[in-house]
């Protein structure tokens, strides 16, 4: 990858748009110095869910340390920094706010400018930073807890969405089944778990079809189809496998992140495909895609599973091709939880 500066460029990046609070010095857009992850996973287990209140106060609490870890790791001062990069949007209003005031403080203080970034951007340039070689253009299947798109990279930075879920986040829906058979939160790597020792062809869950777009998702019929069947071994008296359950949902859920991804690759002529999002860390998706993207010789890429789920690393990278594109954020920055890409 051709360098854009011909001096090194070192960004301070904060990421506090769900529930965790992340910093990370990274180089070059590629080169990751420190990325440090403070996750409130434990703090929410209890409820369910995500506390959207506990969240903030959690951040406030943690950010200031994060950012000092983060830069001692790294062995970076704040005035060797070139930017400061911030997730601004989407995700929960009061978690983003304490990222986009700290940042803003930071760059106030000392000068150095703000680059305000796009939390999905940020998804799918976590894969800048394990593959070097990987360019756009390519296709990138973003599936987390909020969102589910498929998304042609034309550029560093330039989008275009080809498709997108109609109801339900991949990850949503992995978090609702994993509650409703009794896993608890988070449901994604605990439904990736127990699936492991399940039928994934044990019952077979509904793939849903979108008819106006074929690149369109649609999971909320499927966590229902899981619920009726829950229901109807209740009312029967019949024992539920939670394995089996756990591994055909799983099974139904790969089974249409692949089949569409795979055919707007095809339909649009691409010959490089990504995934990105906390989903993407799901062990089942990554095999089938591989296997799936050897089959029709395309090149595959995934980032490791903790640069899936949320941290600041990958702000970082999106932060530094903006940065690069000139882009620079003012003071007026706000906190956007319904950010469009
Ligand atoms: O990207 P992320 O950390 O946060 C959002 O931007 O939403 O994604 C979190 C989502 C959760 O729904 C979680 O259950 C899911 O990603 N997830 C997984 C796995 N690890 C995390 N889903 C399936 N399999 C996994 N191994
Ligand atoms: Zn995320």
């Amino acid at each position: 990858m051709e360098q854009l500066y011909n001096k090194d460029v070192l960004i301070l990046a904060i990421e506090t748009s769900c529930d965790e609070t992340a910093a990370s010095v990274v180089k070059n857009g590629r080169e990751v110095l420190s990325n440090v992850i403070f996750t409130q996973i434990a703090l929410h287990t209890r409820y369910g869910g995500v506390v959207p209140e506990i969240a903030s106060r959690k951040h406030i609490e943690k950010i200031n340390q994060v950012i000092e870890e983060a830069l001692l790791q790294a062995r970076v001062t704040l005035e060797e920094l070139d930017a400061i990069a911030v997730t601004y949007g989407p995700g929960l209003v009061g978690a983003l706010l304490v990222g986009v005031s700290e940042a803003k403080a930071i760059s106030f203080a000392s000068g150095i400018p703000l680059v305000g970034v796009h939390h999905i951007s940020g998804h799918i340039s976590a894969n800048y930073i394990e593959h070097k070689e990987l360019e756009p253009p390519f296709i990138c299947l973003v599936a987390s807890g909020g969102h589910s798109h498929l998304v042609a990279v034309k550029d560093y930075g330039v989008y275009e969405i080809i498709g997108m879920t109609r109801d339900d986040a991949a990850g949503e829906a992995f978090d609702k089944v994993a509650r409703a058979i009794g896993l608890g939160y988070p449901g994604g790597p605990k439904i990736d778990k127990i699936s492991k020792e399940g039928n994934p062809d044990a019952i077979p869950f509904p793939r849903a079809k979108i008819a106006e777009n074929a690149y369109d998702f649609s999971f909320s019929g499927m966590k229902s189809a899981v619920l009726n069947y829950l229901n109807s071994c209740q009312m029967k008296g019949e024992p539920v496998c939670q394995a089996d359950v756990a591994a055909s949902f799983q099974k139904a859920v790969v089974d249409v992140l692949v089949e569409h991804s795979l055919h707007a690759v095809r339909q649009f002529h691409y010959d490089k495909f990504a995934i990105a999002g906390g989903v993407a860390a799901n062990s089942s998706l990554r095999a089938a895609f591989e296997t799936e993207c050897r089959k029709r010789q395309i090149s595959f890429y995934c980032p490791s599973p903790v640069l899936c789920t949320d941290n600041a690393a990958m702000i970082g990278a999106a932060g530094y091709y903006e940065f690069c594109r000139g882009v620079r954020s003012g003071y007026d920055l706000n906190a956007v939880p319904n950010l469009k890409l």
